[in-house]
């Protein structure tokens, strides 16, 4: 929460104190920029009371703040931009589909001069079907199929930009489909380093079990590593064109020190390359993982921090391997989609469940809601953490330990583990949850045959639907009976 005076939270503002002591005026992180509590004690985002949309709209329902979103990729844009330039370097951002796509984000990320990064044939598909420039594309994945080759080797006049070649299989197979459509492919590989990042930490392992790329590491002293071997089987095909090295160390990192390591991991086996052969490969991604505030209180990776770092990385690495410091790419999803989202519900049930003797709370209250696991399955996959807040109004009763639960038929159906909620919370209640932009809608399920929330942009006082809410005759649709 800010300060009550002294900030612009524009006309429908009074600096008045509300009930409960929550001042008016931005909201900060972790809701999206543009999140003010009104004068009545009502958020709104973009401009458009959340009351208003959820009655409008029905909850579950998912918010993206278009502004929010598209500042999120241009300040990454800029400060890349700006510490590679200082070395003479040129860089360039691919959004992250996975984190969530639609062809309206597609669109903003475009004009926010960012490719996309996809995974699927419906992430490609999606991104094409945008507008999206077929040049600025990219496809990975593990286990690509012939669909996906055949769509990512003819968009466009010549192709996607980058398929990022996974396995020393996929390097003959990705060749293959060129030769039999008679394009040539650029691609790049995908190395593993040994270093992984999430979380506050990154560990430098050398050694991998993990389903992606290729290791940087001999398995055995005096062996090729997997990636220079597949390295030079990619230059051995005519049909590709190798533009470089990919490395992803992992997500939600709050720590630049593993794109540091990672790079000069990739620069390592860059200028070995170019010792063995003579091809110096132009490209080095470093794929996305920026961290970001889930709760009050947290920080997120500063977009400023992480150009630099990585800039210097990758420019001091060049000069110690004595090679031309290559043009840099990134993949961000989480950063740009994550904070700009919101969840918004509608609570029902509100039950004081009493903890055994000895628990560190007398008792939890579980507050339901309309949606759960099935719109944000984080929390049972990865015990992520959030928050919650009314946001329908403000209230003077004092703070509870609540559980914001969902309703499937799951006790693990468990939204926000732990948050303070007004004591008089009650079922009409306007809830909603932060920071679900990000492998929100992109990793739900109709469990329970929940259908599954629509998606609205709000901006400027104006609400675009981008995905629409799903019916239970949409379900019942693909049931052939
Ligand atoms: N590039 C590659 C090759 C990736 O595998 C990923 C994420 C990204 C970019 C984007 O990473 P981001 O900037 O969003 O951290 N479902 C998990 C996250 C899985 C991320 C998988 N790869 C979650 O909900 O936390």
């Amino acid at each position: 929460m800010t300060a009550t005076s002294g900030h612009d939270a524009g006309p429908a503002h009074d600096s008045r104190d509300l009930p409960g002591g929550l001042p008016d005026g931005p909201l900060g992180l972790p809701w999206p920029r543009t999140a003010v509590r009104r004068a009545d004690g009502s958020v709104a985002v973009g401009g458009v009371g959340l009351p208003e949309l959820a009655a409008a709209q029905g909850t579950p329902l998912y918010v993206v703040d278009e502004r929010d979103m598209r500042e999120r990729a241009a300040a990454l844009r800029d400060a890349m931009t700006t510490a590679f330039a200082e070395h003479g370097a040129e860089v360039e951002l691919f959004y992250a589909g996975k984190a969530f796509l639609c062809r309206a984000v597609a669109r903003w990320m475009s004009q926010e001069g960012l490719g996309i990064d996809t995974a699927s044939l419906g992430e490609l598909t999606t991104a094409l079907s945008a507008g999206v420039d077929a040049a600025r594309v990219g496809l990975h994945g593990n286990n690509k199929s012939d669909e996906e080759l055949e769509l990512a080797l003819t968009a466009g006049d010549t192709g996607i930009g980058r398929v990022v070649l996974d396995s020393l299989v996929e390097v003959d197979r990705v060749a293959d489909v060129a030769a039999g459509l008679g394009v040539r492919a650029r691609v790049m590989l995908r190395v593993t380093t040994g270093v992984h990042a999430g979380g506050h930490e990154y560990i430098s392992t050398g050694h991998e079990d993990q389903k992606f790329g290729l290791s940087v590491h001999p398995a055995r002293p005096g062996e090729d590593s997997p990636a220079l071997t597949a390295l030079l089987a990619i230059l051995a095909r005519p049909e590709l064109d190798l533009l470089g090295l990919h490395s992803h160390i992992g997500s939600q990192i709050l720590d630049p020190a593993g794109f540091d390591a990672a790079a000069r991991e990739v620069l390592r086996v860059r200028a070995e390359l170019a010792e063995r052969t003579g091809v110096l490969v132009p490209e080095v991604d470093l794929g996305g993982g920026f961290g970001v505030a889930y709760l009050p209180g947290e920080v997120e990776l500063d977009p400023e921090r992480i150009a630099k770092e990585t800039a210097a990385a990758v420019v001091e690495a060049a000069a110690e391997t004595g090679t031309a410091v290559p043009r840099v790419s990134f993949e961000p999803g989480r950063s740009i989609a994550g904070p700009a989202g919101l969840t918004l519900y509608t609570v029902g049930t509100v039950k004081p469940v009493r903890l055994p003797e000895g628990s560190e709370l007398a008792e939890r209250l579980y507050v339901s809601i309309d949606g759960g696991m099935g719109d944000n399955i984080r929390p049972a996959l990865y015990g992520a953490a959030y928050h919650a807040e009314l946001v329908g109004r403000t209230s003077g009763a004092p703070p509870v330990r609540a559980r914001v639960v969902g309703k499937h038929c799951e006790s693990g159906d468990i939204v926000v583990h732990d948050v303070d909620l007004p004591a008089d919370v009650h079922a009409g209640d306007l809830l909603a949850v932060a920071v679900t932009g990000a492998y929100g809608r992109s990793m739900a399920s109709t469990y329970n045959l929940l259908p599954r929330p629509g998606v609205v942009a709000v901006r400027d006082g104006e609400v675009t639907p981008l995905v629409r809410r799903e019916s239970v005759a949409d379900l019942l649709a693909l049931d052939l009976g």
